[in-house]
């Protein structure tokens, strides 16, 4: 059985890139494992793109669709990688209106998700003797921006989460890392205003969005480069400075 690549929220913009450039960079020695949540038709054509990749569907922001990712993967190999992708944006609230049931929703996905898929896909790499786990985060860690004060929570939570995770995973053969991607064409950043992209672009030092390529190629670094291990790489345009 080949060793599985597992890409949550695969059905998405960068998730979908990623996937693909995981099995170009195996060159078919990896199984890619597609986890979708809501978006069937998105998910079938990615996986149509992909040779001898499957398909997962499962709720991220509750245990039984945690457990159901786990479950699957196990049925067809052992993880070798996991990219934790899934995540939402909204709703987009300023801070003074956040909501607790925003809250729920934006941590439920964003970190509570990516927290316990580590714990557990992390003991299943140990059996197996090795393996990698890498975290997608945001420049919004990094920056403020009206109305992304949990998604922003959340994904500075997710970067400590994975220098933890780096820190004790490490000794026992499993790297942990992210990349903190900026404004990314997706269907993510497809759902914003005019003028908010008008006032993001303006932001960046690149004076443009970039590509979930680009994301895609730093995953694939941090899973070539043996000795990086607890590292967010930015891939922003230069938007945090
Ligand atoms: N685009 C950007 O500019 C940008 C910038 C910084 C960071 N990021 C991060 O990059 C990651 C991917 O973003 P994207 O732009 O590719 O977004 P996207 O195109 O909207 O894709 C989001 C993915 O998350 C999945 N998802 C949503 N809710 C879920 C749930 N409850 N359980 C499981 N999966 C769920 C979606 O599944 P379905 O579609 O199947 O429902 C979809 O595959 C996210 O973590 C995001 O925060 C994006």
């Amino acid at each position: 059985m080949k060793d599985i690549a597992v890409v949550t929220g695969a059905s998405g913009g960068i998730g979908r890139a990623v996937a693909k450039k995981i099995h170009e960079a195996s060159a078919g020695a990896l199984r890619l494992a597609l986890h979708y949540h809501g978006n069937q038709e998105r998910a079938e054509a990615v996986q149509a793109g992909i040779p001898d990749s499957f398909l997962i569907q499962a709720d991220l922001s509750t245990s039984a669709g945690r457990q159901d990712l786990l479950a699957s993967v196990l049925k067809a190999g052992a993880p070798y990688i996991l990219v934790n992708n899934a995540g939402i944006d909204r709703p987009h609230e300023p801070a003074l209106n956040v909501q607790e049931s925003s809250f729920d929703q934006l941590v439920n996905v964003n970190l509570k998700s990516p927290l316990f898929l580590m714990r557990d896909f992390g003991k299943e790499m140990i059996r197996a003797e090795g393996g990698m786990i890498i975290n997608i985060s945001s420049v919004l860690a990094h920056k403020s921006l009206v109305g992304s004060a949990i998604y922003r929570a959340s994904k500075a939570a997710l970067e400590a989460l994975t220098k933890q995770f780096a820190f004790e995973l490490g000794p026992r053969g499993v790297r942990v890392n992210a990349v903190a991607p900026g404004f990314i064409e997706t269907p993510m950043t497809a759902l914003l205003e005019d003028d908010m992209k008008v006032q993001i672009r303006s932001e960046v030092a690149l004076e443009r969005f970039g590509s979930p390529e680009a994301v895609a190629a730093a995953v694939c670094h941090l899973i070539d480069n043996d000795y990086i291990n607890g590292a967010v790489i930015s891939v922003d345009g230069g938007m945090a400075l």
